[in-house]
């Protein structure tokens, strides 16, 4: 069971390594939803830079817009916004990331989630550069 774990957490690595090299940069711009539907749900989740890629937007109750790509630095699984704690929560080895930089706080993931920069330009949103 160690060495499977230990199997499936380099895997982990070397594809979390090769999809930053492979989209390092990234400066494809994307219409990722309209801003009403954000401010109305509290979260957007879309896809940048590749239909591959989920991610989740975020207004904070700060009022901050903020992106991060979805899939947890640590095994891969999908974060949610935890609006009590107002972090990035994954639930399948309860890591936690702080939502104004994505870093890790709390759990087994120890690098940041990529951070996604997003533009609006009146009722649409635009994912336009992936920070790694
Ligand atoms: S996959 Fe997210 S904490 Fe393990």
């Amino acid at each position: 069971m160690t060495l499977g774990s230990l199997l499936l957490a380099g895997a982990n690595w070397i594809t979390v390594i090769a999809g930053k090299l492979w989209h390092r940069g990234s400066t494809a711009e994307r219409d990722i939803g309209a801003a009403s539907a954000l401010e109305q749900a509290g979260t957007l989740l879309f896809r940048y830079p590749t239909d591959a890629d989920p991610c989740i937007a975020v207004r904070t109750p700060e009022g901050k817009l903020v992106a991060y790509s979805q899939v947890c630095t640590h095994l891969s699984c999908a974060v949610v916004y935890d609006r009590t704690e107002n972090a990035l929560a994954c639930p399948c080895h309860r890591g936690v990331f702080n939502i104004d930089q994505g870093s890790p706080v709390t759990g087994p993931p120890t690098r940041p989630l990529p951070r996604i920069k997003i533009e609006q330009r009146g009722n649409r949103l635009f994912a336009t550069e992936l920070e790694v």
